[in-house]
């Protein structure tokens, strides 16, 4: 079957069409023939880095976390999926670096493979994976919010959104507008202040602004009740000043800053404010499958989806060019980056 696969560790050019020989699936285990592939910064973060889990000397990595396909093969003792089955895939090459979507063919063992819902495409479920649980997590973390998501589990709450224009903010704002939330977002630009409106934002405000705290505290007196944070470092002292007493900032990236985060001790004292961290890899199974129930109940009744329309549009790229979709992405490609594995 054909596989893009690197050695080591390197930018794009690592990446190489290759031929590997099909796996069979063991015991707990599935066979899927991947449809589409999902590229997320983390894929291109561990090709640069090895990444977590120490496949960064000479083995051989098949890159690529999210994807979505059709199960081809069940192992001895599944009883959760036959063939034929429909799903979408979560954190795919964690600790098993020749399991990645971008091959034909990948195994998994069933806790990473979650039923696609009818009606539901294979593009939605590679494009979800990671930015949809994330979002789950982020939503889920306020120390007096709910744990799970669904209509009405977020009313009363007014929640800031970093970054509405990216693929994590995207489906945060819409599984946020799902549970009832006020939702505020930040962006850059006109063009991704549309994108936000278009996933859902009610108030969509530019973090470039000076105005920025003065606009957020017009809409929200008493101060936020969550943030959900990708710039860190950056945004780390305008917290205080947004959130409410007792509020939460969930943290999941540091984009643009330094790898440390300086937190002012008074404000957030007197406030009690909450910082939760964040990493899908770390988070816990049980944690995983509650959020991907979530969101597949959120797939179902077109809560969430992905294109322009949604605010997410696509890059695509056939599997040949894996190189090209991981640079797009490495590049900040707005949007979502798809990989036509079988078109
Ligand atoms: N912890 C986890 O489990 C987890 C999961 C998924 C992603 N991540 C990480 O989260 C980051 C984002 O992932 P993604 O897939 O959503 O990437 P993305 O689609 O590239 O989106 C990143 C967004 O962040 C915005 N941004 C950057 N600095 C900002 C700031 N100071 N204030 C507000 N917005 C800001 C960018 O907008 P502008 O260009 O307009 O500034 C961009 O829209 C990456 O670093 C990724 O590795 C972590």
């Amino acid at each position: 079957m054909r596989a893009i696969t690197y050695r080591g560790t390197g930018g794009p050019d690592v990446l190489s069409l290759t031929e590997r020989e099909l796996d069979e699936p063991a015991a707990g285990q599935v066979r899927v023939r991947v449809a589409v592939s999902g590229v997320n910064p983390t894929d291109w973060k561990r090709r640069r880095t090895g990444g977590l889990s120490g496949d960064g000397g000479s083995e051989v990595t098949v890159p690529n976390q999210d994807g979505a396909g059709v199960v081809d093969a069940v192992g001895p003792g599944v009883s959760e999926f036959s063939v034929g089955d429909r799903v979408w895939l979560i954190l795919a090459a964690y600790h098993a670096p020749t399991s990645g979507t971008a091959q034909e063919y990948t195994v998994l063992p069933v806790e990473k493979v979650i039923a696609l819902p009818d009606g539901v495409g294979f593009d939605e479920g590679a494009a979800l994976g990671i930015p949809a649980l994330t979002a789950h997590r982020a939503l889920t973390v306020a120390e007096d919010g709910p744990t799970r998501l669904g209509p009405g589990a977020l009313a009363g709450r007014t929640i800031l959104v970093t970054g509405g224009a990216g693929a994590v903010g995207n489906a945060t704002i819409q599984l946020a507008r799902w549970a009832g939330a006020t939702v505020l977002t930040s962006v850059s630009t006109d063009d991704k202040a549309e994108l936000a409106r278009r996933a859902g934002a009610h108030y969509v405000l530019r973090y470039t602004s000076d105005d920025f705290v003065a606009d957020v505290r017009k809409i929200a007196p008493d101060g936020l009740d969550l943030i959900v944070e990708v710039a860190a470092g950056t945004n780390a002292a305008l917290h205080p000043q947004l959130l409410r007493t007792r509020g939460t900032v969930a943290v999941y990236g540091d984009d643009r800053g330094t790898g440390t985060i300086a937190l002012e001790f008074g404000p957030n004292l007197w406030l009690n404010s909450r910082y939760q961290f964040l990493v899908l890899y770390t988070v816990g199974t049980d944690k995983l499958r509650a959020g991907a129930e979530d969101v597949n109940a959120a797939l179902k009744d077109g809560s969430l989806a992905i294109g322009p329309e949604r605010g997410l549009p696509l890059h695509r790229y056939p599997l040949a060019d894996t190189a090209e979709a991981h640079r797009a992405s490495e590049n900040g490609a707005v949007g979502k980056v798809l990989i036509d594995v079988h078109p």
